[in-house]
């Protein structure tokens, strides 16, 4: 029986956020000014992340009925049947356990799923992928020559792209050395054929990453991959070309990461070589499963546990720390203050870590495909508005491109500035220390975005009074900080961890389910209707709308 979502506008918090918005006139120049406390009194940590709030538009109060409207919606109880293993994915009938993915080995009390051993089977599952990425590091799994293994592709999209190829990014040091990811995930045959082209097949492992084992788009990439792996070990008389020669590359070329194995057998990869997971991981949730095999080989099983342990110890505090203190849970609910009392659109993601740089792009997916809904998990409308853009690009890139609409323009964007104390690469620019510079860029802009530029001290400045409005920066501009000591795999998983949970808890005050994506269906079958008309199918042409018919002829008529 599911419990009904609880209608947010119709609390006693949220009346009492509505009054309490209508007498608050932002003014974080003031309040910093006659509250020294300030910085610290906002100031959370979560694991190794230092977390200032701060720099938003709130209050203590405001911070008070936040926690009230979370305690009004039964955000404790939503997030106790998360972990619990309940079906609260609701429209697919589903449990949400990502969670035990990154529970430790031995962890008490077991958990057990409707007569699942869950920490059985995700610890089994863990061993057997760390076991075959050590045989890749070590060299004992070799190509059908004999060679060993120095690239890796992982064929997958979305969830079983995204993860990966961000996280491979972010932790660019841990990698091993001689191996290389990369990564094919759009069906623009550019894609494969880039990715792939310059490689040596003798030594390439393809990894397809699919957790239906259904989705067009990494299938058809997949077949392309085998084709072109059989065509250039024969071209290089690698395998003569027989139905045995070209199974045994595929062996030794081929594995899979799906929850559908039988469909991974179909495809012609041994079920020995593929590494499974459950309907209860949800795809954007995913990369801390088997759809991280690719991360694995690429910075072994000791880092990989430490990158799970980073989820971990965001999930316990999650699930333990109480609202006032918990970092997801205030993070989420300052962006349902700003989408909903503020009428924010969009939320920024600007990680200064170059190593961050597809972070942004990951978390498009995680929190847009999870809160892209109109209705709520019961079926009934949504009685406010939901999910906010999310974007971003790395700092300082993003200073020279955009920053200027955050900074003067009339929308409203919360942004969230990430940071780490120590780079990758400590580089000096003379007697510079390029990296705080970099951070001083950082430090900046939160400062600029908080307390602005008056039109006075602009005129200070001796800035001709026609040019002062265009000068003065409002300020008043909402930024949450959050830094590191480093970029270690524990922090990445923490940050992921950390985001998952913030959209979670938006999800619960909104009373949507967050973790199906139904939105995503109609152009999928869609395509599959047009793909005749677009082969030349006159029939199936007429048959479309006017403006989609004329858009296939433009290209009939202009394909060479
Ligand atoms: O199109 C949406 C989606 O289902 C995502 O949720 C998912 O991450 C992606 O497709 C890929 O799905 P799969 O891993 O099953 O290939």
């Amino acid at each position: 029986m599911t419990t009904p979502p609880i209608d947010p506008t119709s609390t006693s918090a949220w009346a009492a956020l509505d009054a309490h918005r209508s007498g608050l006139d932002p003014d974080l120049r003031g309040w910093f000014a006659a509250d020294p406390e300030r910085a610290s009194r906002l100031t959370r940590t979560v694991a190794d992340l230092h977390v200032d709030l701060s720099k938003n538009l709130v209050t203590d109060e405001t911070l008070a009925l936040l926690v009230r409207l979370a305690d009004e919606v039964g955000l404790r109880d939503r997030i106790d049947a998360m972990f619990r293993g309940e079906r609260i994915n609701v429209t697919e009938n589903r449990a949400v356990l990502h969670t035990a993915l990154r529970r430790p080995p031995g962890a008490e009390p077991r958990l057990v799923v409707e007569g699942q051993d869950v920490d059985a089977d995700v610890q089994a599952e863990l061993e057997k992928m760390f076991a075959f990425a050590e045989r890749v590091r070590s060299g004992e799994w070799t190509g059908v020559t004999g060679e060993r293994i120095r690239t890796v592709v992982n064929i997958g999209i979305g969830g079983s792209d995204l993860g990966p190829v961000m996280v491979y990014e972010a932790l660019q040091p841990y990698v091993q050395d001689g191996l290389t990811l990369r990564f094919v995930s759009n069906i623009d045959p550019t894609d494969v054929a880039e990715t792939v082209g310059d490689l040596d097949p003798t030594t390439t492992l393809f990894i397809v990453a699919s957790k239906t084992f259904g989705t067009l788009e990494t299938l058809t990439n997949a077949r392309l991959a085998r084709d072109w792996l059989w065509e250039t070990l024969q071209a290089a008389g690698a395998i003569d070309g027989s139905e045995e020669s070209r199974q045994a590359a595929v062996a030794q070329h081929f594995v899979a990461v799906s929850t559908a194995l039988d469909k991974v057998a179909a495809f012609g990869i041994d079920p020995a070589n593929a590494f499974g997971f459950w309907d209860w991981v949800g795809g954007r949730y995913s990369v801390d499963s088997v759809i991280g095999a690719s991360v694995a080989i690429a910075i072994g099983p000791d880092a990989f546990r430490d990158f799970l342990a980073g989820f971990h110890a965001v999930d316990e505090h999650l699930r333990t720390a109480p609202f006032d203190q918990n970092v997801p849970a205030l993070m989420g609910l300052l962006n349902v203050w700003y989408v909903n009392f503020f009428d924010a659109h969009t939320h920024a993601v600007l990680p200064y870590a170059q190593h961050l740089h597809r972070f942004p792009a990951y978390l498009q997916q995680l929190t847009m495909e999870s809160n892209g809904k109109s209705v709520r998990w019961d079926g009934t409308p949504v009685t406010t508005q939901t999910g906010e853009v999310f974007w971003g690009e790395p700092g300082t890139n993003g200073q020279h491109a955009f920053y200027q609409l955050i900074h003067q323009g009339t929308r409203l964007i919360p942004a969230d500035f990430i940071a780490v104390a120590n780079p990758a690469h400590p580089l000096r620019d003379g007697e510079t220390d390029v990296h705080a510079l970099f951070l001083a860029n950082y430090f900046a802009q939160t400062k600029a975005l908080a307390f602005g530029k008056t039109a006075e001290e602009v005129r200070a400045e001796g800035t001709a009074e026609e040019i002062v409005p265009a000068r003065v920066f409002e300020g008043n501009r909402p930024t949450t900080s959050i830094l590191a000591p480093a970029l270690t795999p524990s922090v990445v998983g923490q940050l992921i961890a950390l985001y998952e949970h913030i959209t979670f808890v938006q999800g619960v005050v909104w009373g949507i389910d967050s973790f199906d994506q139904w939105g995503v269906e109609l152009g999928k079958v869609l395509a599959t209707q047009i793909a005749p008309a677009v082969t030349g199918d006159e029939d199936a042409l007429a048959e479309q709308d006017p403006s989609t018919r004329a858009l296939i002829a433009y290209y009939l008529q202009h394909r060479r």
